[in-house]
């Protein structure tokens, strides 16, 4: 595997693999990888000739007072990572080789509605500083095919439909949720958890679990099913931010009418604020 730190270096590389008809799978991450991330790379391989990933702790996505500074950095062991499971080019710039003319004048994208509910609400501007960088990381790599965890869902659609928007000639594939034995979604920030708080972290997995029952047993009492699973995290130690039922085509609350369904959840536990998600076929 390659590592490479600069946009014109990136671009000579995969245009001479782009001239010999190679199909690039991109997977954007910020590092401190985790099996979460490296099955991303998998997919990427199985649907694309060349893979890369990038390594970017994006600041523009960053609200004050978050971890911008304290995000683990742990290159060494990404690069290792990444090329024992086949990947064949890293990019890690710098933040001068993304942000040239520095963060407030740099063009932003922003992708309306979707982005301004639930994690939107808790982080503003964060999926502003997501569609951007992203946007960006396609115009440095243009590749074919780039790979998102459904595990960041809100994530994923806010890139679907900028993706959309902007006509960009990019396909974008989701990945399921990679979790640990005890169904906890593998995170980067997990690390922040204390040995006491991992253990109680999966139990926001077992509230999905517990409403999904729920809503498949014939239960439409929306509200009655969000809050009993609030009432669930905050007597297991966690502090509340949203826990909402949603249509998955648009994540707007969902009705009683819908089918397709994804539980968007966020919790508050230590230091850490975790996120996860459940897609139900009702
Ligand atoms: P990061 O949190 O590093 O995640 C990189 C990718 O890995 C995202 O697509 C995320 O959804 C996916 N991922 C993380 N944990 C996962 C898990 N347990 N199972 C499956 N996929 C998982 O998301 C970002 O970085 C950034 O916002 C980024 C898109 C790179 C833009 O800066």
């Amino acid at each position: 595997m390659q590592t490479i730190h600069s946009i014109a270096e990136l671009r000579a590389a995969l245009k001479q693999e782009r001239a010999q008809g190679k199909r690039i799978g991109f997977v954007p991450t910020m590092g401190n990888l985790h099996e979460g991330h490296l099955q991303l790379i998998d997919q990427a391989k199985k649907c694309s000739d060349i893979v890369v990933s990038s390594i970017f702790v994006n600041p523009l996505q960053f609200g004050a007072g978050e971890d911008l500074d304290s995000y683990p950095r742990t290159l060494a062991a990404d690069q290792q990572k990444l090329s024992s499971r086949g990947c064949n080019y890293l990019f890690a710039p710098t933040d001068a080789e993304v942000y040239p003319h520095g963060r407030e004048a740099q063009t932003q994208v922003e992708v309306p509605v979707i982005s301004e509910m639930y994690c939107g609400i808790t982080r503003p501007g964060h999926f502003r500083g997501v569609a951007t960088v992203v946007c960006k990381l396609f115009g440095m790599v243009q590749p074919d095919v780039a790979i998102f965890g459904e595990k960041d869902f809100q994530q994923l659609m806010v890139i679907r439909r900028m993706t959309e928007d902007l006509s960009l000639p990019v396909e974008i594939q989701g990945a399921p949720i990679a979790r640990n034995e005890k169904g906890l979604a593998l995170s980067s920030r997990n690390g922040y958890l204390t040995p006491e708080e991992l253990e109680v972290a999966p139990t926001l997995q077992q509230t999905l679990q517990t409403a999904k029952a729920a809503l498949l047993s014939g239960s439409k009492a929306f509200a009655d099913i969000e809050e009993q699973a609030q009432a669930t995290l905050e007597a297991a130690g966690f502090k509340r931010d949203y826990y909402q039922i949603c249509r998955r085509a648009d994540l707007q609350p969902a009705t009683d009418t819908d089918h397709e369904i994804v539980i968007l959840a966020a919790a508050y536990i230590g230091a850490a604020r975790l996120i996860d998600n459940i897609q139900i076929d009702l």
